[in-house]
């Protein structure tokens, strides 16, 4: 396994990734593969001597199909599995530098601070154990306050709480306030148990310190002077304390939260964030064929040209400013996707596609795939509505060929008005299940099956009418 900055990066094969991808996502093979490689190959980098290492860039990916096949979601699977920063954003977001809107450089921005949340992350639960210690003990701190120096049995000194368990014992031989120390192991027993967690308590807690006034900046652009300006205020005002009344489970965890961020060296996040991003950061552009087109000189046109100027010092390697320091962009992987149906790969300007070397098409679905896409993914949509109308105490089930007839519903739909892909599936469901999750709550205990007979009665109206399918499917 290959570290970078003592974490491994994921050394998944392409094999195993795409056979990850293929439990959410039917058919694709093509997109599957190319990311896959494309993953890969961030790995066999790590393993290359360094004077060549440099020289090997990642190979940009455009992924090009029509609506609704699954290129997003390709994109949020991957991400899960890459265990490296995972940004993605939308090309049409963006503007020209010198417009009103976002840069793109901002993109690298957002990258790292992705990257920082997730070494930040990382580190927390490194150190989870520690700081929850020392969360308890500041907690029995409040709880049993320390005895003062001539400690006698007063009244005062034993905590103000109104306790189940029986009188604390006296034992001689365990030092010099033996009935404090008791006292306090028994507290750590009950909070351990959970028995102290609806007793409140009152905490110090920092107040966060907010500007409403830098508000006004965040629009305008310069959200970089923003950030800096946040920071430097930050630190320049005195952190405020205030005092709060809480349980003590929420004061547990707050205190745990507390204890970590004192543990964490933010330093040493910060340089690993950087580095991270830089070596294994992967930005995915979706809709780039939003901004393809050349420049037409008027209306809304005007700066997508621009934007892919802009982009392709970044896509190229170029140092961008963040508020954590300079990022060098030459490794970082991009995949840019689009459905292309009106605009071509060919309309974006020439420097931009040849930074995108590897073009993968994703095929539409047809009636086949929608049944897969119904019974297979673990996650698919059918499952999400046996979920949710549990939850109602109703057994949802289906028929095989009710999905059948969903499948061929949708795919009839997608062919007569607007080819939406996989999208259609939502919507014909929805349709399908609309009674049901109306009536749900008062049918407690019942079972629903639905059969293709069930299908077609809910749905056969509504298909024989084009003009209806096109505003109700
Ligand atoms: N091949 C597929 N297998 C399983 N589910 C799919 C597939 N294609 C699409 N879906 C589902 O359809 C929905 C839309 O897919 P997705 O967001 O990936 O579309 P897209 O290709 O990015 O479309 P667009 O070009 O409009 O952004 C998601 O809920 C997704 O899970
Ligand atoms: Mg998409």
């Amino acid at each position: 396994m290959i570290e970078i900055n003592d974490k491994p990066l994921s050394n998944f094969t392409p094999r195993e990734i795409v056979s990850e991808l293929d439990r959410y996502i039917i058919g694709q093979t093509d997109a599957k593969r190319a990311v896959a490689i494309a993953l890969r190959n961030r790995w066999r980098r790590q393993q290359v001597p360094d004077d060549l290492r440099d020289e090997i860039a990642p190979k940009n990916i455009i992924m090009i199909g029509p609506t609704g096949v699954g290129k997003t979601e390709i994109a949020r699977r991957l991400a899960r599995l890459a265990q490296a920063p995972f940004l993605k954003v939308e090309a049409s977001k963006y503007t020209e530098v010198g417009y009103v809107g976002r840069d793109v450089e901002s993109m690298i921005r957002d990258l790292v601070e992705i990257s920082v949340k997730l070494v930040r992350d990382e580190e927390t639960k490194l150190v989870k154990v520690k700081a929850q210690d020392m969360a308890e003990e500041r907690i029995l701190d409040i709880l049993v306050p320390p005895p003062p120096p001539s400690f006698e049995d007063r009244p005062g000194a034993m905590p103000n709480i109104s306790t189940t368990a029986g009188p604390v014992e006296l034992r001689p031989e365990t030092g010099q306030s033996p009935k404090s120390n008791a006292t306090r192991e028994k507290f750590r027993r009950m909070l351990r148990d959970g028995e102290l967690d609806d007793r409140e308590i009152e905490l110090t807690v920092q107040d966060k310190v907010g500007f409403p006034f830098m508000q006004v900046f965040s629009t305008s652009g310069v959200e970089e002077m923003n950030m800096n300006m946040q920071d430097m205020m930050g630190s320049l005002f005195p952190k405020k304390t205030k005092s709060r009344k809480m349980k003590v489970v929420e004061a547990l965890k707050l205190l745990a939260q507390e204890e970590a961020q004192k543990l964490i060296d933010n330093d040493k996040v910060t340089q690993s964030a950087i580095s991270r991003a830089e070596q294994s950061g992967i930005v995915f552009i979706d809709e780039i064929d939003k901004v393809a087109g050349r420049e037409t000189g008027h209306g809304p046109d005007v700066s997508r040209e621009g934007v892919q100027r802009d982009l392709l010092p970044i896509v190229e390697g170029c140092t961008v400013a963040t508020k954590y320091g300079m990022v060098n962009t030459q490794h970082i992987l991009f995949i840019a996707t689009g459905a292309f149906n009106v605009a071509k790969p060919s309309d974006l300007i020439p420097e931009l596609q040849g930074r995108f070397p590897i073009r993968v098409e994703l095929s539409s679905l047809g009636k086949e795939d929608f049944f897969r896409i119904l019974t297979e993914p673990e996650n698919s949509l059918t499952k999400q509505y046996i979920a949710l109308m549990i939850t109602e105490r109703v057994t949802l089930e289906y028929t095989p060929d009710a999905l059948e007839k969903v499948a061929d519903i949708a795919a009839d739909v997608n062919s007569r008005t607007e080819n939406i892909g996989a999208r259609r599936l939502h919507t014909v469901m929805e349709k399908l299940l609309e009674e049901l999750s109306f009536k749900a709550p008062e049918m407690g205990g019942e079972k629903v099956v639905f059969t293709a007979e069930n299908v077609k009665a809910a749905l056969q109206d509504i298909i024989e009418d084009e003009d209806l399918s096109r505003y109700i499917l």
